[in-house]
């Protein structure tokens, strides 16, 4: 694992931009894996003023998100799809076709993770994957004890992932229950994953990831066994590192 320690999360944001800007540059055709989550945040919005400066474009780029809930349609503004939009394609230059998260509204939720997984697979899968990371250790909605060996599929929400990302709801009972969302395998598949964490509150998750056993218990830790993966964290995120 190659770890970029940085001082606070504008840094963090600025690191990442940085390696996603020159990948663009040398990638015009890229396919990019993307997060949603607080953590990605700055890193989208320095995208979109890179993007509006003309110093990078979309308009070859495809971009597949990691989850998606179940019951939320696109213009719920909880909706994986809703924040996407918001945080960074209605700002940028990529064509509408070229954007994919799995439907978290499709009647045969199955076939829907097939066909994601078909997608990839016919884009020549991830060329450069961009996660954060749950307070549990889940990458994407991938809960502990997820079988590493998983393709996209549908996930049952671990309460306390239900609990973490009430926040952004009226109450806890408004928060889906289930998810689709990229496998591990689908991830690991990525030519190259960069790990956003920034915080305390992750600290001792991070510790586990970088440090302990590879284990289903903390999915995240399978990215020990990466061939080309970045992890860009904070001082707070690492201090129990
Ligand atoms: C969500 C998402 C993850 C994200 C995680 C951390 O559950 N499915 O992709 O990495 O939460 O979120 P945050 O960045 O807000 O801490």
């Amino acid at each position: 694992m190659n770890i970029i320690k940085v001082k606070d999360y504008p840094a963090m944001s600025e690191k990442a931009c940085e390696i996603i800007t020159k990948h663009m540059k040398s990638n015009k055709r890229s396919v990019l894996g993307l997060a949603t989550g607080s953590t990605p945040e700055g890193l989208y919005e320095k995208l979109v003023h890179k993007n509006k400066q003309g110093e990078i474009t979309f308009q070859y780029t495809s971009t597949f998100n990691l989850d998606e809930y179940i019951g939320l349609d696109k213009n719920n503004p909880n909706s994986y799809y809703y924040f996407m939009n918001e945080h960074l394609f209605k700002h940028i230059d990529i064509p509408e076709k070229q954007i994919h998260l799995p439907n978290g509204m499709a009647k045969n939720k199955q076939q829907e993770c097939d066909n994601y997984e078909q997608l990839i697979k016919q884009a020549g899968n991830i060329d450069l994957q961009i996660l954060g990371l749950g307070l549990n250790g889940h990458i994407g909605f991938n809960e502990p004890k997820t079988p590493f060996d998983q393709r996209t599929h549908i996930i049952e929400l671990d309460e306390s992932t239900r609990q973490a990302n009430a926040r952004f709801f009226n109450s806890i009972d408004d928060v889906p229950t289930e998810a689709i969302t990229m496998g591990i395998a689908t991830i690991m598949g990525s030519k190259k994953i960069v790990l956003l964490v920034s915080g305390e509150k992750k600290a001792e998750t991070l510790a586990k990831v970088i440090q302990g056993e590879v284990t289903e218990d903390v999915p995240a830790s399978i990215l020990q066994k990466h061939a080309d993966i970045t992890v860009i964290a904070d001082e707070a995120a690492l201090s129990k590192t």
